[in-house]
């Protein structure tokens, strides 16, 4: 049976198709900044998977029948199974969304001056920790440093350094570990079972917490038991416990792997810490049985938790990843390998070797791909990630130069993603043509949100200046 997409399309919403005039118009009104651009502007959105998925028959049905009692709603018992049932964890926190939930278990949890290693941070995970005067640090292990290696687990914590720093002078600091699964600042890739037990092992030797950001818990579960020996008979279902049972608790947007449009959990273990967590929760989200959601919302999520890890769904949607991630190494673009689900990272660096980082080059092929057909995706590389005086003059570069293009749960179809490989080849045909970007107004804060840049024509020499 060749691999389809396991369900049929019942609701649909136009997408707009567009010209590049009108396309050229839109970039320079926002600024260049694809963040500005209006829904109506973009013909395939693969700027986030976040709170992007498409709904099912089943998860619009409880929707309906939802409870949005403001105290007890039945609605919240069958999230509260749901997560339980998954996870294994006594206490279980709705809130509306990943970033609450780190708020809230930070606030709880860590003092100043504190330390808190991951394998690598999201970025408001990390603002969440420096915002309580704290330090975020993240260890990735080494293998994530080779971009084209097929290392199954380049989503690993790096297991030495972090056992060096928990029994070195720093180790009284740190107040908590975190596993972010999969580690999507890391390239979506995959952290495996035997870093998740190692990982427990030290935090429990060393009494630090562990907690799991698990936004792509089911993802991670998937890439288990296809890459790592011993869990090939295990479902993914099956995996994702595991990893839960390896944790003191977890934080999970549910905007990814709930398919949901808004939500998040914070479940723990430990009942001092949840009680703690579940003072903030009423005192900023909402009371314990709704934290900031409505009924409808828990509902949903309880019926998206159960469809996210059907084996069938997983294998689907893995392979619409690798078979963009072909297409475009056929173009001759490079993405960060193994492929990985909920992303394509292409690396813009390798791509358009005529920018320099003060050039941008994984913001100038991101908004060379919706010139040429419309498609709106982010960069990761010396735009969100480098270090930029007050100028906004590129002072440090970021390592690399990628730009992700995040698929959506459910929504796009394989010829949706053999459009965006089409519209890659092309820009990938001429890459000397593709010019670089200035900053003309940056923004101290949330630079990449908030900044607005212009394009710098590439000289005759085809040098950009
Ligand atoms: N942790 C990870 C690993 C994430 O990817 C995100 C969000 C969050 C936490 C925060 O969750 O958005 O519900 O508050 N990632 C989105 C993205 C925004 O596009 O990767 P949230």
């Amino acid at each position: 049976m060749p691999l389809i997409e396991p369900y049929r399309i019942k609701v649909v919403e136009p997408i707009p198709i567009t010209t590049r005039p009108e396309r050229q118009r839109a970039l320079a009104d926002a600024g260049y900044n694809l963040f500005n651009l209006r829904a109506e502007e973009v013909t395939i959105d693969l700027l986030s998977d976040s709170g992007t998925g498409a709904l099912s028959a089943a998860q619009q049905a409880a929707a309906v029948s939802a409870d949005e009692t403001y105290a007890g709603a039945r609605s919240f018992y069958r999230f509260r199974e749901a997560v339980a049932d998954l996870t294994g964890y006594p206490r279980i926190l709705p809130v509306h969304q990943g970033r609450a939930a780190e708020r809230i278990l930070f606030t709880s949890l860590l003092e100043p001056g504190q330390l808190v290693l991951n394998n690598t941070h999201f970025d408001t995970t990390r603002a969440n920790v420096e915002l309580l005067g704290c330090e975020a640090r993240d260890l990735p292990c080494p293998e994530a440093a080779d971009l084209d290696s097929s290392e199954p687990f380049k989503g690993n914590i790096n297991v030495a350094a972090l056992a060096k720093t928990l029994a070195g002078p720093e180790g009284n600091r740190v107040g908590l570990v975190l596993m972010t699964i999969t580690n999507n600042g890391g390239g979506g890739q995959p952290v495996s079972m035997a870093n998740l037990t190692e990982t427990s092992e030290l935090c429990q030797r060393y009494g630090v917490p562990f907690i799991l950001d698990a936004a792509r818990f089911a993802e991670n579960a998937w890439l288990v038991t296809q890459r790592e020996p011993g869990y090939r008979h295990r479902t993914p279902r099956e995996v994702a416990r595991l990893a839960f049972a390896l944790a003191d608790g977890c934080m999970a947007s549910l905007k990814k792997d709930g398919i949901g449009h808004i939500g998040a959990v914070l479940a723990l273990r430990n009942e001092a810490l949840a009680n703690r967590c579940e003072m903030l929760l009423i005192a900023t989200e909402g009371f314990r049985t709704y934290g900031g959601l409505a009924g409808r919302d828990l509902d949903m999520l309880a019926i998206g938790l159960r469809e996210i890890t059907e084996p069938e769904y997983l294998a689907a949607r893995a392979a619409g990843t690798a078979h963009l991630a072909d297409l475009a190494a056929a173009a001759g673009v490079d993405s960060v390998r193994p492929t990985g689900i909920h992303a394509l990272y292409l690396n813009a660096g390798r791509l358009l070797t005529h920018l320099p980082p003060h050039r941008y080059p994984g913001h100038a092929l991101a908004c060379e791909l919706f010139l040429a057909g419309g498609i709106r995706c982010v960069e990761l590389g010396s735009l969100y990630l480098g270090k930029q005086d007050e100028h906004g003059t590129l002072i440090t570069p970021a390592p690399y130069e990628l730009v992700r293009l995040a698929i959506p749960r459910r929504v796009y179809t394989q010829s949706h993603l053999e459009y965006v490989a089409e519209v890659i080849a092309e820009v990938a045909s001429n890459p000397t043509r593709v010019p670089g970007y200035q900053m003309v107004e940056a923004s101290p804060l949330l630079r990449h949100f908030n900044s607005r840049l212009e394009p710098v024509p590439a000289s005759p020499t085809g040098q950009a200046r």
